[in-house]
């Protein structure tokens, strides 16, 4: 007779327990079925991973801020002040959320170009990259919503220039500067508003808009990159692939604590809407690309003033970023289309170039 050790016994009864009352057997068959492809790039497939990780880090923080934040232009920054100095551990709360929003608007931007580069939008997948390019905008609006919440110096005036860029898209933009702002200049309105929008409506946007691409990715499998003929067999992705997954998340956890305890996030002075604007005010990082295109192009181009033109070139960019799968013939067919991986090599490059450059200028 084999007499198995207690732990062992506990731990399988706490199993059967478990699946008992869960049922979690058809889900984890179905995570066991999906086949993680190996190959040269495949390191690659963990930044969609990672995004994931980021966003659950900013629901759990932001959730934690709520407790204590006021949107109010008279409490805002005074109740940021009190997360900061009194709350226990509030300080690194705040950080965590400041510094994982970059870290997720990164990560999103690395998976977006290395599917991009991998030709993953191709068929069957083009939902999955029309639905990837929804949620960068979605990232990128919580970075543009969230930056007035502490209401300091800085995210006043740079929130006013911000929301007074789409004033000059054709048609819609007085519109939009509006909606955005809930009046004429940034007020209590527009705090408002971006709360709303920062804590609710982009959330439950962005859950629903995770869920489906997620959903996609159970349904098609992970894509191999045309071209790729050194395969490997591959893996599932449960239990094994997840095992990849969860160590590429711990590696972020070290990095997020060890970028919140060297550079903890700072609070400037409360706003005072009638002092001037600081001179040399900056917008984040992932707008930095808008902004100094902004400063390179001439005042007017016959005629049409650079901020028109500038919103124009903007908008072309998003529909030809939606539009990709629809308009790559070649990746269509399974074959290699190198021009388009050209626009993504070129398109990096501005990016960094035009980042150096509104840093050093
Ligand atoms: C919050 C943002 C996002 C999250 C949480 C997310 C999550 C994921 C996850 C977990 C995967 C599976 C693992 C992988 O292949 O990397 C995936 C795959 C994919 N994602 Fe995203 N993603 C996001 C944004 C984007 C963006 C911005 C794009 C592109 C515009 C995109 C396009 C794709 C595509 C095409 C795949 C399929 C990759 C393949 O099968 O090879 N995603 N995403």
């Amino acid at each position: 007779m084999i007499i198995r050790p207690s732990w062992l016994h506990f731990r399988e009864s706490s199993r059967v327990w478990i699946e008992d009352r869960l049922r979690l057997k058809p889900l984890i068959d179905l995570l066991a079925k999906k086949l993680v492809p190996r190959h040269k790039y495949s390191f690659w497939y963990l930044f969609g991973g990672l995004a994931l990780f980021f966003f659950i880090v900013q629901i759990v923080t932001g959730i934690l801020l709520l407790l204590y934040y006021s949107p109010t232009p008279n409490t805002a920054n005074e109740s940021v002040r009190v997360i900061v100095n009194q709350v226990s551990f509030g300080w690194l709360v705040r950080s965590l959320h400041s510094w994982s929003a970059n870290l997720m608007i990164a990560t999103v931007i690395l998976h977006l170009f290395s599917t991009y580069f991998m030709k993953a939008y191709r068929k069957p997948r083009e939902l999955m990259w029309v639905s990837g390019v929804f949620l960068l905008f979605l990232v990128l609006g919580f970075g543009f919503t969230g930056y007035l919440l502490p209401w300091d110096t800085t995210a006043y005036f740079a929130t006013q220039i911000g929301t007074e860029i789409p004033r000059s898209i054709p048609v819609l933009g007085e519109f939009i500067v509006r909606l955005l702002r809930g009046g004429e200049f940034i007020d209590e309105e527009s705090l408002k508003r971006l709360f709303a929008l920062h804590v609710v409506i982009l959330p439950l946007i962005t859950l629903a808009v995770v869920l489906f691409h997620l959903i996609l990715n159970q349904v098609h499998g992970t894509s191999i990159p045309i071209g790729i003929r050194s395969l490997r067999e591959p893996i599932p992705f449960f239990p094994n692939y997840l095992f990849r997954d969860a160590i590429a998340w711990i590696a972020a956890l070290i990095l997020l604590f060890g970028l919140c305890l060297i550079f903890p996030v700072q609070i400037g002075p409360k706003a005072d809407p009638f002092a001037s604007a600081p001179v040399g005010i900056k917008p984040e990082w992932y707008f930095l690309t808008l902004y100094q295109t902004l400063r390179i192009v001439p005042a007017a181009i016959l005629g049409v003033n650079s901020e028109t033109i500038v919103n124009v070139c903007v908008g072309i960019a998003g529909a030809f970023l939606l539009m990709t799968p629809m308009i790559d013939r070649k990746a269509r067919m399974e074959q290699y289309s190198s021009g388009f991986t050209w626009i993504g090599v070129v398109a990096i490059f501005y990016v960094i170039i035009a980042i150096s450059l509104a840093y050093l200028t």
